[in-house]
């Protein structure tokens, strides 16, 4: 087993190489990784100690579409959000875990992946995100927009039981229409192509907390996976 320090210097945490290469080859087998319980403890806790911190004031209503396009759609997402920045130590360990999982996509896939932006999201009893893309193909090959290529999602509830709803449903394409359902259990993470895969949060019937997060690429070249073969 190989284990990197995140920063030789200062270590915030070790890390297991393992579950990064499991995850590219999730990638490129299928374009999507599914981990149940597979987040380093240590993250979770940082994690669960930077969202306990928060206040109720610190999150907005969530909206759809980029910046000159951005709503408010009640009918299509219902969560709250709030944007992580890292000021805070736990913050930094929760960054500095992505960002080693975006250097090691990078090394193995060449994907390019260049800049990173995530939430917290609350999904109070009720709400829910309906089917969507977290982005369009067209907009990046067409318009040479830096595009979300990649999505991360990572879960902190803890026990989450059948008929408590809020699951994660992954379309693999646009005609699926059964999908693969996650429950959005403490620890378990999701990886998946952002232009290719449909999904949507089913209704709620617990409060529910979940980060998002999306790997930018820096231009329309560089989104395509390719194996070193
Ligand atoms: C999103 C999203 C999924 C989840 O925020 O775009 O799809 O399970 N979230 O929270
Ligand atoms: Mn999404």
């Amino acid at each position: 087993m190989n284990i990197t320090p995140v920063n030789e210097a200062s270590p915030l945490i070790t890390l297991d190489d393992a579950i990064f290469e499991s995850v590219v080859n999730d990638l490129v087998k299928q374009g999507f990784s599914i981990k149940p319980n597979r987040l380093p403890v240590a993250v979770v806790d940082a994690l669960l100690t930077c969202q306990r911190s928060m206040k109720d004031s610190e999150y907005q209503k969530a909206g759809i579409g980029r910046a000159t396009q951005f709503q408010q759609k009640d009918d299509i997402r219902s969560d709250e959000i709030s944007w992580i920045t890292g000021s805070t130590v736990e913050g930094q360990i929760w960054l500095s875990w992505c960002d080693a999982l975006k250097t090691y996509i990078n090394r193995s896939l060449f994907m390019g992946l260049f800049s990173f932006e995530n939430h917290f999201a609350c999904y109070d009893v009720g709400a829910f995100y309906k089917r969507h893309l977290d982005a369009f193909k067209e907009q990046r090959v067409l318009k040479n927009q830096t595009n979300r290529v990649l999505s991360l999602v990572a879960y902190l509830n803890e026990d989450w039981k059948e008929g408590d709803g809020g699951e994660l449903v992954l379309y693999q394409n646009n005609e699926d229409t059964k999908g693969l359902k996650i429950e959005p259990t403490r620890g378990t993470f999701v990886v998946f192509l952002s232009e290719e895969f449909p999904h949507e949060v089913l209704t709620s019937n617990r409060e529910r907390h979940s980060v998002a997060g999306w790997f930018r690429v820096n231009g329309s070249k560089n989104a395509q996976i390719a194996p070193p073969i």
